[in-house]
């Protein structure tokens, strides 16, 4: 951590090109929203307190999407351009000694490492600001970087502001900055609206430094892929597709099986142990953790979810916020709503839906059935077509049915009812009441066979057959 060292993160924007009422720092990319991922960057290399965030369109969903780490705001309410953006945060930073990093919130690709080198750089050199620089074949969009016959840095010019002869230049800005403090509070305190824009861009700084001697410098980096902006759409999609490769080669060099790892889809915050094995198109979310050996299917929706050891979610299956103890086995086809806990080695087939159920070990619900405010025992059976019917309309009750029950095909269990263990319940019945222990219990009408019937119907009153 570098003590003297405080970063700005501009936020306030509303991005107009993502043509969204969300602010563009709101929009997610691998699994958290951009601004997330800029303020998770700045805390490896500034202590919390020293990192502000600059917010301003939409300041209290962008306060709220960082919240809980610590760092510091600042509000722009009106968003004149980068430099005045910077200069809101002024009276939130701490001293005029030592470095300010200033981070766009809107670059979501960037790592530590690069911005440690970025720092490192401009400490050694002494430059009055460091910036990092890249080549692009298509540089549109960006602000260039001007160097003159010495190869030396003397300004940014933006596209807007920018000649024929700028625009050809293919170095750009990136965004990131290391300045030393005191010269950028006295740049930025006298800086000037664009002539062009009218805007006061930050990037103009450069060259007021550039114009009172003090030198600026950039950091060239061969590799682009880290520099991205996301001003659009298409970008947006570009950096989830980035940070969700960089997840899916991190877990396979780990020991993670990935088939056709380019259809996949993994957040940066799930953990999955070694040799398990993950199906095309497979989804997996948020605060998910998979263990060892396990198999997730094709095209399976994991989210929050907890999987315990050789685990199988089969194919197109759904398991939201649930806990898979170990041999598990659920879908292909099965929903896991919410807050269910399938104990270890439970079945769950087709056309499963559960909702706040517990399922025993080694319990079967293997095809077409809702079992929702359920507690199952251990070796229960649970017949195709069972209901547990959970709402009132009003409000909801339980189901429990005991250890090593057997619950017969298309069952309604009309809850709050309790099933005894070892008890039986008879195919097709509704049941409304308790079961004790180790009955059968039957609520259906007796099946009636009248001998001779059609046969005698048929008499009474023959029909011509429709050909
Ligand atoms: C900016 C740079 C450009 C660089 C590019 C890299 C300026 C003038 N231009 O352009 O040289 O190549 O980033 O991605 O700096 N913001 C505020 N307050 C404001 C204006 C913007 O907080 O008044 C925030 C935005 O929310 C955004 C960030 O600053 O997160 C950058 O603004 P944006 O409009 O995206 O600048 P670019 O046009 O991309
Ligand atoms: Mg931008």
């Amino acid at each position: 951590m570098n003590d003297n060292l405080s970063v700005v993160i501009l936020a306030a924007g509303r991005g107009t090109r993502m043509k969204s009422r969300k602010a563009k720092v709101l929009h997610e990319a691998g699994g958290k929203p951009l601004i997330a991922h800029v303020v998770d960057n700045a805390l490896e290399v500034a202590r919390a307190d020293r990192i502000c965030v600059v917010v301003g369109y939409q300041a209290d969903q962008v306060r709220s999407a960082v919240g809980g780490r610590g760092v510091g705001f600042a509000l722009q309410s009106e968003q004149r351009g980068t430099g005045h953006g910077v200069l809101s945060a002024r009276a939130a930073m701490p001293d005029e000694e030592g470095r300010v990093v200033v981070l766009y919130g809107d670059c979501p690709l960037l790592g530590p490492d690069t911005l440690r080198r970025l720092i490192a750089d401009q400490r050694e050199s002494g430059a009055a600001a460091t910036l990092i620089s890249t080549e692009l074949d298509d540089p549109t969009g960006y602000g260039r970087i001007v160097r003159d016959d010495t190869g030396a840095v003397r300004a940014i010019v933006e596209e807007k502001a920018a000649s024929a002869a700028e625009k050809a230049i293919r170095e750009i800005n990136s965004g990131i900055y290391c300045f030393r403090a005191d010269l950028l509070w006295m740049r930025l305190a006298s800086l000037g609206p664009n002539p062009v824009s009218g805007e006061y861009y930050l990037t103009d700084v450069i060259a007021e430094l550039d114009q009172a001697g003090d030198r600026a410098a950039a950091l060239r980096l061969p590799n682009s892929a880290e520099l991205l902006g996301i001003n659009n759409r298409i970008e947006l999609a570009e950096a989830d597709r980035i940070l969700g490769e960089r997840t899916v080669r991190r877990l396979m060099l780990d020991g993670v099986t990935i088939r056709k790892p380019e259809t996949v889809t993994i957040d940066a915050t799930v953990t999955i142990g070694s040799d398990t094995v993950i199906e095309p198109f497979a989804q997996i979310r948020g605060d998910t953790r998979i263990g060892e050996s396990c198999r997730v299917g094709t095209a399976a929706i994991l989210e929050d979810a907890i999987l315990d050891d050789e685990v199988v979610v089969d194919s197109f299956t759904i398991v939201r916020h649930s806990r898979l103890e170990r041999g598990a086995v659920v879908g292909p086809f099965a929903r896991l709503r919410v807050d269910n806990h399938v104990e270890a080695g439970a079945h769950v087939g087709n056309f499963v839906e559960l909702k706040k159920t517990r399922l025993g070990a080694g319990a079967k619900a293997q095809h077409l059935a809702y079992l929702g405010d359920s507690t199952i025992g251990e070796g229960v059976n649970i017949g195709a077509g069972t209901i547990t019917c959970n709402y009132d309309g009003d409000r909801k009750h339980t189901t429990r049915i005991g250890r090593g029950a057997f619950v017969g095909s298309n069952s309604t269990l009309v809850a709050p009812v309790e099933i005894g263990d070892d008890s039986y319940l008879a195919a097709g019945s509704v049941i409304t009441d308790s079961v004790p222990p180790g009955s059968l219990a039957l609520g259906r009408a007796r099946q009636v066979v009248k001998e001779g019937w059609a046969r005698k119907r048929r008499a009474a009153a023959p029909v011509e057959k429709v050909p």
